[in-house]
């Protein structure tokens, strides 16, 4: 790997950096769900982004599953993961998932979870193959609107936990 640049700087999104977020999510139309420009600005709050001279280098968000009649005990799941093109592969994406799981893992949730198409990465983060059968609330929440597969047990995204609890991490900017 080569090593991250050094003006890279992880944060909490913004407004002003919604119309980036959307492009990016659609510039990875076979890894990420398209998101309308205004589902963007309205989680705007759940956004962390990494920029690379002050310009939008990557995202990643989330999305809170209840767990019926056990509200204390939520899983979060990681959406809208996505680095750009030109800049993979320098320890990014590691920087920004990082710091997206710190600031889930800041409201206590039982499991993080995330579906994707790039186990291989994730795995590097320490996350770990689980069975669908495990997230049966983003299947019934999520996977049932999806308009890419129409069976979730036979997509071919895996899904994956990782570890919810972890020593803290400083807030982000
Ligand atoms: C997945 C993605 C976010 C990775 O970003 P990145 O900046 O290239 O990742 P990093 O450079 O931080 O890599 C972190 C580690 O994962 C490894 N890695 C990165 N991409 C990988 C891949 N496709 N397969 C296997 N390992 C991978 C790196 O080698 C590195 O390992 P190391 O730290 O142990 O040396 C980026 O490729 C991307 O945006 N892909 C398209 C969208 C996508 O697939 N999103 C995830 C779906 S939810």
């Amino acid at each position: 790997m080569n090593q991250t640049p050094t003006d890279t700087v992880v944060r909490r999104a913004n407004l002003s950096d919604s119309r980036a977020i959307y492009d990016l999510i659609r510039a990875n139309p076979e890894e990420l769900i398209a998101r309308p420009l205004a589902d963007i600005a309205r989680n705007i709050d759940r956004f962390t982004v990494v920029t690379l001279g002050g310009e939008l280098a990557g995202c990643a968000s989330y999305t809170i599953l209840p767990e019926a009649g056990n509200f204390s005990g939520a899983t979060v799941e990681l959406t809208s993961v996505a680095i750009r093109g030109d800049l993979r592969r320098h320890g990014l994406g590691r920087l920004l998932v990082e710091a997206a799981l710190g600031r889930i893992r800041a409201f206590r949730p039982e499991q993080i979870i995330v579906l994707t198409s790039n186990p291989g990465f994730f795995g590097r983060l320490g996350f770990h193959e689980i069975p669908k059968s495990a997230i049966l609330h983003k299947i019934y929440t999520g996977c049932m609107n999806c308009m890419k597969h129409s069976n979730p047990f036979t997509c071919p995204e895996v899904a994956m936990a990782a570890p919810a609890s972890a020593p803290a991490t400083p807030p982000l900017p």
